[in-house]
C-alpha cells in the first residue's frame, strides 16, 4: 500500500456510515452497521496482501491456486472502541492473530498513558493492522503505533471509520510509513476533541454507555 490516506467511497460504506452518524440510530443497529462496514473496510486494507500459490486438486484437475503468503497478520484493537471494528474484521480474516493496546489520557499532561499491552509474537514478520473507529486528535493512535513499533512491528496499517484532518496530519507527521484507510475525513475537531460532524462518542454508541 503506497498511499498514506485511502478514503473508501464505496456506496455501501457511505450509506451505512450515514445511518451510523444519525443520532436516532439505536445501539444494536449501530453495532451491526459497524461490523458490516468494518468488513468492507477490511477488504480495502488487505487489498495488496502478498500472495503465493499452492498446488491443490479440484474435482477436475490439479492447479496452482492463489493463497495468502507469509505469517498470519496481526489485528491490534486500540481499546475500547477498537473492539467494534475488530469483530467484523476477524469474521473476514478468522486466522488473524489479535492484540490489544489500552491507553487513557492523563488529565494533567493530556498525554496518553498505557494501561494494557498484549500483542502476538513475531510482530516483525507480520502485517499489523491497528484498528480504532475514530482518528480524532491522533494522540492515542500515534502512541499506539509507537508501542507497536517498539514491539517490533515494521509493516503497519491503520484502519478507522472516521478521521479528522488534524488526526490525519498528526499521523502523517509521526508515522508517514503507516497507511490510513478510512470511510471519511470530516471537517474538523471541536473544542472537546470530537470529530465534526462525526457520530459522537463511538464507544458510548456501540456499547450503550450513555
Ligand atoms: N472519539 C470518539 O468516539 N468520537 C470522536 O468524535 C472523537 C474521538
Amino acid at each position: 500500500m503506497t498511499d498514506h490516506l485511502t478514503i473508501v467511497t464505496h456506496p455501501l460504506v457511505q450509506h451505512k456510515l450515514t445511518l451510523m452518524r444519525d443520532k436516532a440510530t439505536p445501539t444494536g443497529d449501530f453495532r451491526r452497521l459497524l461490523r458490516e462496514i468494518s468488513q468492507l473496510l477490511a477488504y480495502e486494507v488487505t487489498r495488496e496482501l502478498p500472495m503465493t500459490t499452492k498446488p491443490i486438486e479440484t474435482p477436475i484437475e490439479e492447479m496452482d491456486a492463489p493463497v495468502l503468503a507469509g505469517k498470519k497478520l496481526a489485528l491490534i484493537s486500540i481499546l475500547r472502541a477498537g473492539n467494534g471494528l475488530l469483530d467484523g474484521v476477524l469474521e473476514l480474516i478468522p486466522g488473524a492473530r489479535v492484540g490489544f493496546v489500552g491507553l487513557y489520557r492523563d488529565e494533567e499532561t493530556l498525554q496518553p498513558v498505557q494501561y494494557y499491552f498484549k500483542v502476538p509474537d513475531g510482530l516483525e514478520d507480520r502485517l499489523v493492522i491497528a484498528v480504532d473507529p475514530m482518528l480524532a486528535t491522533g494522540n492515542s493512535s500515534v502512541a499506539a503505533i509507537d508501542l507497536l513499533k517498539k514491539a517490533g512491528a515494521n509493516n503497519i496499517r491503520f484502519l478507522c471509520l472516521l478521521a479528522a484532518p488534524e488526526g490525519v496530519a498528526r499521523m502523517r507527521e509521526a508515522h508517514p510509513d503507516v497507511p490510513i484507510v478510512t470511510a471519511a475525513v470530516d471537517k474538523k475537531l471541536n473544542a472537546k476533541g470530537y470529530i465534526v460532524p462525526g457520530l459522537g462518542d463511538a464507544g458510548d454508541r456501540m456499547f450503550g454507555t450513555k
